[in-house]
């Protein structure tokens, strides 16, 4: 089935990348044309990366017009920015250029899709497909269905990116930041609360939760843990804690202030601690390397099994 990715950023080629090795022709859209003269160094670094054959990037055209990309597409990726009306206004030409059996998708990180699809005709074939940053690494895919989505459009998403390699799972309600963004804002709103309060600094926090319960995430699911442990010990802590936690209604006055006082992070020196640029350089890279290393792995097992 040929794919369609519009939009070549930071998501966009990486979400082609993925599909063009699965075997997929791929279509890449992209109003700006630096943006798109990009894609093909940016899809090479990620298979030199992989140590994989880096041939799959052939399958793989770029275009500068949204007519083109999309002429023959049978599933439709939109990774532009993250803008409700500029959405809307994709879907709507997305409706206006595709066929009714063509799937359109948008890797929204928390816009609800039936906004996203308010100018489409027929919403049944609108649904978020939520790629995790960085798509080529991360395996998880979170396939969002609205009130209005067709479940088989659903499934046949779904069995799309389980044969591209993903890991796909449906989240059945169309919430705000689904399930991923939900939880890791939860964690992070505590975080924040906590330094406000001066129970610890922002390295410590950190420390806590990597060499911590963060050790743990990868293969322990939160709940997977509650039943490991017990959930009469689960309720236990929540009887003493769950009052305890912070609620404060909105977003911290914290990151409210830090925001304002332009200490929006690593490109600026400083966000919840200071950084000078090696710094940043060395957290990026451990990440990267992290990650990357992670996805041979899963592919090495894959080959063997
Ligand atoms: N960055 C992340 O960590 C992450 C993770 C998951 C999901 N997402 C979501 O993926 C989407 C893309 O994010 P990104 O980080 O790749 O952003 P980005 O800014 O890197 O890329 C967006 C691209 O869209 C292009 N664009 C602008 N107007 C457009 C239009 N009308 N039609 C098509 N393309 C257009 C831009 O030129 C740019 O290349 C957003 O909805 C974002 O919320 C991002």
């Amino acid at each position: 089935m040929n794919i369609a990715v519009v939009g070549a950023g930071l998501m966009g080629h990486g979400i082609a990348q993925v599909f063009a090795e699965a075997g997929h022709p791929v279509a890449v859209y992209d109003p700006d044309p630096a943006a798109l003269a990009r894609v093909p160094e940016r899809v090479a670094e990620i298979f030199r990366s992989l140590d994989a054959d880096p041939a799959p990037a052939s399958r793989i055209a770029l275009h500068d017009r949204l007519e083109t990309a999309v002429a023959g597409a049978g599933f439709v990726i939109e990774a532009g920015p993250e803008r409700v009306a500029i959405k809307q206004e994709i879907f709507a030409a997305l409706d206006a250029l595709t066929g009714g059996d063509v799937i359109l998708a948008s890797n929204t990180s928390a816009i609800p899709i039936r906004d996203i699809a308010a100018k489409v005709a027929d919403r049944r074939r609108v649904l978020g497909v939520h790629f995790w940053n960085p798509p080529h690494y991360v395996p998880l895919v979170e396939v969002v269905q609205s009130d209005l989505t067709d479940l088989r459009v659903v499934d046949r998403t779904m069995a799309l990116l389980a044969a591209a390699g993903m890991s796909p799972v449906h989240v059945r309600r169309d919430i705000p930041g689904f399930i991923g963004n939900r939880l890791q804002h939860a964690l992070k709103r505590e975080a924040i609360a906590l330094i406000a309060a001066g129970v610890c600094d922002a390295a410590t926090l950190d420390r806590v939760v990597t060499e911590g319960f963060g050790s743990r995430l990868g293969v322990l699911g939160p709940l997977e843990q509650s039943d490991m442990v017990g959930l009469n010990l689960t309720l236990d802590a929540h009887r003493v804690l769950i009052a305890d936690l912070d609620r404060t209604p909105g977003p911290h006055p914290l990151l409210e202030a830090k925001v304002a006082a332009g200490e929006t992070g690593m490109a600026a020196g400083c966000g919840f601690r200071a950084w000078t640029p090696e710094e940043a350089k060395a957290v990026r890279t451990r990440f990267l390397d992290h990650l990357a290393r992670e996805a041979r792995n899963r592919r090495a097992a894959r080959a063997i099994g």
